[in-house]
C-alpha cells in the first residue's frame, strides 16, 4: 500500500481476504445481474479497479470473452491474488491507485468495481478514472457498495453508531451509497443506479461469529472490550429470542460511456 494508507481496522490481508469471501457472497445475485445488463459475455477487455486478493476475479475472467486488468493499491493483497490466479493466464495484475490508472484513454470495454469505491477515501476521483479509460460505448460499473444510513440493527440501535463512527474514523463516506449516481453522472456516465437490500439475523451463527470477530477488530480503539463483549451478549440474547435483525443497503450503479 501506499505510504498513509492501511488496510482497514488494521486487518492483515489473510483476515481481510476472510471477510470478503463471505461479503462477496451477498452481492452474487446483483452480480449475475449486472454481467448480463452489460452482456459481459461478448466483452473484452474488462478491467476490475480495487481487485483485493481476487475473489472476483476469475469470475471476471471466466465470464468476459478475453482478458482481465485487475488492479489494486495494497501490494500484499494483489500477492495473494496472483498466486490463487497463477494458473490463470487471462489475469493481469497489476499495482496501482484506482485515481492513477496506468492506461491509455479508452483502452477496455468495461471498467468494473466491487465493495470498492466505498473504501477509498477520494471515490469520486477514482470513477472519473475509470470513465476515462473505457471505451465509447462501454460500461463503467460500481457494485456493493453500501449506505450506512438505512443501517438497521435492531434491537441494538449502538451497534449501527459504532459501524458509523468506525467508518468516518477511517476517512470513510458511511453515506458513499447516495452518492453513486452523482458521482457517475458527474464522469459523464449515462447512469443507472439500483439498490440490493442485506437482511441478516435468521440466527446464522457463522454470520454472528464473523460480525463479532471483524468489530473486535475494527473497534478496539473507539470502545472499551468492557462495552464490547456487553454487546455482543446482548446481541447473542437478541438472536435467541429470535429478534435481531440487520439491513444494510447495497447499491450499484451502471454508467454507459457515450
Ligand atoms: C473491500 S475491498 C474489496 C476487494 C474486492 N473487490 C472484493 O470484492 O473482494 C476494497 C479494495 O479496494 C482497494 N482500494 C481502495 N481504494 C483504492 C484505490 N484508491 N486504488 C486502488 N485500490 C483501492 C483496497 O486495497 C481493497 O483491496
Amino acid at each position: 500500500m501506499g505510504e498513509g494508507e492501511r488496510r482497514i481496522a488494521g486487518l492483515s490481508a489473510e483476515e481481510w481476504e476472510y471477510y470478503l469471501r463471505r461479503q462477496a457472497e451477498f452481492s452474487y445475485a446483483t452480480r449475475n445481474f449486472l454481467y448480463r445488463r452489460i452482456n459481459i459475455a461478448r466483452i473484452s477487455p474488462v478491467l476490475e479497479v480495487g481487485a483485493g486478493s481476487g475473489v472476483i476475479s476469475a469470475e471476471l475472467a471466466h465470464r468476459s470473452s478475453g482478458s482481465l486488468v485487475a488492479v489494486d493499491r495494497d501490494e500484499e493483497l494483489l500477492r495473494r491474488a496472483k498466486a490463487v490466479h497463477s494458473g490463470d493466464e487471462g489475469i493481469l495484475h497489476c499495482l496501482a491507485s484506482g485515481e492513477a490508472l496506468p492506461f491509455e484513454d479508452e483502452t477496455f470495454s468495461a471498467a468494473v468495481c466491487h465493495l470498492t469505491l466505498f473504501w477509498s477515501q477520494t471515490p469520486d476521483d477514482m470513477v472519473q478514472e475509470m470513465a476515462r479509460v473505457t471505451r465509447r460505448g462501454g460500461w463503467v460499473v460500481a457494485c456493493a457498495e453500501p449506505d450506512y444510513g438505512g443501517f438497521i440493527c435492531w434491537p441494538l440501535k449502538e451497534i449501527a453508531e459504532l459501524h458509523l463512527e468506525s467508518l468516518r474514523r477511517e476517512g470513510l463516506d458511511p453515506f458513499l451509497g447516495r452518492r453513486l449516481r452523482k458521482l457517475f453522472v458527474k464522469a459523464g456516465l449515462k447512469t443507472e443506479v439500483g439498490v440490493q437490500g442485506q437482511v441478516l439475523g435468521e440466527g446464522d451463527e457463522g454470520d454472528f461469529e464473523l460480525s463479532w470477530w471483524f468489530r473486535e477488530r475494527a473497534w478496539k480503539d473507539i470502545v472499551s472490550q468492557g462495552k464490547l463483549q456487553r454487546l455482543k451478549r446482548e446481541e447473542r440474547q437478541a438472536l435467541d429470542a429470535g429478534e435481531w435483525m440487520v439491513y444494510l443497503p447495497w447499491f450499484y450503479a451502471l454508467g454507459r460511456k457515450g
